[in-house]
Order: C-alpha cells, then sequence, then structure tokens
C-alpha cells in the first residue's frame, strides 16, 4: 500500500481494547481518532492547499519538507509506523531471528537493547519519539527524537518505535514514562519488525 493523498487513519487490524492492560481502550481510542486524527485534517488541508503535494509519497513529503507540513506528515507517518509495530501483549516477546543477531552485535544482548531503548526514550526531555534503527550497513541503535522528528530525514531505518508524547500514556500512568515504555515491550510486534528489516516497509517510499 502506498501512503498518498487523500490521507486517512490506517485500517487497524485490532479492537482498540487490544493493548488492555497495557494501555487502556480508551487512551488507545483517543490517541488514533483524536490525535492522530487531527494530523490527518490537517496534512489533507496543506495538501488541498498546495496541491504539488499531492503527487508526492507520504515519505517522500516527510523527507523534503520543514515546519507545519514537515509536522503533521511526520506526525501521520510515525503514528501509521507505531500501530503497525505494535501487537496485543505476548508474554516472552522476543525478535525473530534476522533482527536478533543484529541486535546481539550491536547491543551485546537483548537485555542490553532493552535497557538502552527504556533509558534513553526516558530521559528524552519532552515530546517525542524513541527508535530503533539501522544504518546503511544495518548496524542498529537506539535513538530518540524530539516532537515528530523521524530518523529517516537522517538517511538512517526506523524498525520500530515507541511513542514518547505525553498523550500516549499520561492518563493510564501519569508521569511513570518508564514504566509506560517498560510494559510497552510485551506489545512489540517482532514479525513485523523482522519484516521490515528483511524486507522494507511500504512507508519508506
Ligand atoms: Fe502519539
Amino acid at each position: 500500500m502506498i501512503y498518498k493523498y487523500p490521507y486517512s487513519l490506517p485500517k487497524l487490524p485490532y479492537g482498540f481494547d487490544a493493548f488492555e492492560p497495557i494501555t487502556s481502550e480508551w487512551t488507545f481510542k483517543t490517541h488514533y481518532r483524536k490525535n492522530q486524527g487531527a494530523y490527518v485534517k490537517a496534512l489533507n488541508k496543506i495538501c488541498r492547499d498546495q496541491p504539488q503535494l499531492q503527487e508526492l509519497t507520504l515519505g517522500e513529503i516527510v523527507r523534503s519538507s520543514v515546519g507545519h507540513i514537515f509536522d503533521m506528515s511526520a506526525q501521520h507517518w510515525n503514528h501509521c509506523f507505531l500501530w503497525d509495530n505494535l501487537n496485543p501483549p505476548k508474554e516472552n516477546n522476543y525478535p525473530h531471528p534476522s533482527v536478533l543477531k543484529r541486535i546481539r552485535s550491536s547491543f551485546g544482548s537483548f537485555a542490553n537493547f532493552r535497557t538502552s531503548l527504556i533509558e534513553i526514550g526516558t530521559k528524552e526531555f519532552g515530546s517525542g519519539w524513541v527508535w530503533l534503527i539501522a544504518d546503511s550497513n544495518h548496524n542498529l541503535g537506539v535513538v530518540a527524537t524530539p516532537n515528530a522528528y523521524n530518523p529517516m530525514v537522517g538517511g538512517f531505518i526506523p524498525l520500530l518505535t515507541l511513542d514518547l508524547w505525553e498523550h500516549a500514556y499520561h492518563c493510564d500512568y501519569q508521569n511513570r514514562r518508564k514504566e509506560y515504555l517498560e510494559n510497552s515491550f510485551s506489545l512489540l510486534n517482532w514479525e513485523k519488525i523482522e519484516d521490515r528489516f528483511t524486507h522494507g516497509d511500504p512507508l519508506f517510499l
């Protein structure tokens, strides 16, 4: 599927209660409908006002824009990417072989990677995102980015993300972002992340 104007909220393969008890149904529904819904609405208005943008894919707009256009397009991109790398909570949720091998070579162990992502995501000041990224040699790293920023802009390949904006967790966890990130590990869809690592993702286009 190519992400292009006119934009809409992505189809979800699960219900709003799918992430209970890690993320409440109310938080997920509000996050998807109200927060991402507002980005979609704003992005469609931008594309109506600037028809040349209708010819570009979402990824092309993200990589080539600044200011309000970047913020709205990247926030839509980031949320589509987020929902796609989540699934209902699983016990013993673990990466698939290719990504696991790279995680071990880049971080030493899965436990080190997990600690790194939780620490970097917890320490990021203000709103933003925490990511597992790959460089062009498939070396992996963890970064946190402020606001709407997307590591694709810097030439990296995003493999997974978690949302650090308060709208993602504040009603369920108040100020306990670290606990939200720890719990969110059981929601990661490692099959999808493996697929992104080996085959890419339509959002990269
Ligand atoms: Fe969000």
